[in-house]
């Protein structure tokens, strides 16, 4: 990953990142007040296709009127569907009634989906598009910062199963992503706090200097300066990067899951509810990550200590005692990391680092060596 160029964005002036797939190539164009273009963005890219928007209830009362105004005023024919908030509504339920509404919205092959709200309504709305009619166009809306930086880009999309997270779903690319890092501002504080962790992951797992620029310009991504819409964009460029040269996660792909063994784990562990965020989730992990790799000698104690300075400093929890009512013991967790990983002749795959933005994918770790590190962890608590 490229380190960050750090001349200020004139505030306002979009950023377009390309992501470059060949025939599945989009744009990702990032910037406050973003939102009043997209009906002209869409109607330059898909003259004449009608849209539907698929949200949920919080994203609707705050932001659909504005995003309907915008597509009425390019002249596009627009229908919506709304789905509770929350990461239930990445169910089978909710996936039959946005596809049958996409349906009886009369959507067909050239017509476009627009998911508007956070990572849930992306992954569901996306794998709607990529099923109905097997395979309509969509357009990503991302509200949270966590859709911003990840999960509105790269095409995986999905739905939960009563087996686990993301089991059911599809690759299917967005043919465009509209950040409008304007629409952040209405987001908890807690929420876009989740969201900064997946930021802090790009720096940690591909790009020191990126970190480094982190470590000073934080706040003025918390309260909406122009560091917001260039970290996002930073993001972005590392995520389509990595993306278009392992669009299906074969290898280099996976590096962007840093900090997500341990957070998934922890993250089951507290039953995916609003104890520990998924972002939150992360941060530990990360911050457990570059303990586990200090541990096998791989990096310097200092150098841990530094990455999870900087997560602590933004109020992110770093240390299994920052999750309110306890954690599963080592076994049970070992348990979940095996639920989320393949165990392959009896060794775990784990993204481990070499120092702040190297990370590499390990697959050789001994599931006993992690058992004893958690083991520590929970008794040092
Ligand atoms: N597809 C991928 O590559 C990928 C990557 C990472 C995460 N994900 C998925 O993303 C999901 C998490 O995404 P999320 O954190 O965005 O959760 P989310 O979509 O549930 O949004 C979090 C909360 O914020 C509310 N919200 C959204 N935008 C808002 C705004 N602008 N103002 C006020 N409130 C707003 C939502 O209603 C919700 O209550 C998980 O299901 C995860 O599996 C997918
Ligand atoms: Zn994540």
């Amino acid at each position: 990953m490229t380190a960050i160029k750090t001349a200020p964005l004139r505030h306002g002036e979009p950023v377009v990142v390309p992501v470059a797939l060949a025939e599945r190539a989009y744009d990702i164009a990032i910037g406050r007040g973003l939102l009043a273009t997209l009906g002209a963005r869409i109607k330059a890219l898909r003259p004449g296709a009608k849209t539907i928007v698929v949200t949920d209830e919080t994203v609707s009362a705050i932001h659909m009127a504005a995003a309907l105004a915008s597509l009425n005023d390019a002249g596009i024919e627009t229908s919506s569907f709304v789905v509770p908030a929350g990461e239930s509504s990445k169910s089978f339920a909710n996936f039959e009634l946005v596809c049958e509404a996409i349906v009886a919205a009369r959507i067909e092959r050239g017509d476009l989906v627009v998911a508007l709200g956070g990572g849930v309504i992306g992954d569901l709305a996306g794998y709607a598009a990529a099923s109905v009619r097997r395979g309509l166009d969509f357009v990503q809306v991302p509200t949270t910062l966590l859709a911003q930086v990840d999960s509105s880009v790269g095409g995986k999309t999905g739905i939960n199963s009563r087996h686990g997270k993301n089991l059911i779903g599809a690759f299917h690319q967005p043919i465009l992503v509209v950040a409008d890092t304007a629409l952040l501002d209405t987001l908890s504080k807690r929420e876009f706090r989740a969201g900064y962790a997946e930021v802090a992951k790009f720096g940690l797992l591909g790009d020191a200097g990126f970190f480094a620029w982190l470590e000073t310009n934080w706040q003025e991504i918390f309260s909406g300066g122009s560091a917001r819409e260039q970290a996002i964009a930073v993001c972005c460029r590392g995520k389509a990067g990595i993306v278009s040269r392992d669009e299906r996660e074969t290898g280099e792909r996976a590096l962007l899951n840093l900090g997500h063994t341990f957070g998934h784990a922890l993250e089951a562990g507290a039953g995916f509810s609003q104890r520990l965020l998924h972002g939150e989730a992360v941060a530990l992990g990360c911050a457990l990550a570059f303990e586990f790799s200090a541990r096998r000698g791989l990096i310097g104690a200092d150098v841990a200590a530094r990455a999870s300075a900087h997560l602590a400093a933004v109020g992110l929890p770093t240390k299994l005692a920052d999750i309110p009512g306890g954690v599963p013991d080592e076994e049970r967790l070992m348990d979940l990391i095996a639920q989320d990983k393949k165990v392959k002749r009896g060794k775990l795959t784990f993204i481990l680092v070499r120092g702040i933005g190297q990370a590499f994918i390990e697959n050789n770790v001994d599931p006993a060596q992690v058992r004893a590190f958690l083991a520590d962890k929970i008794a040092s608590r």
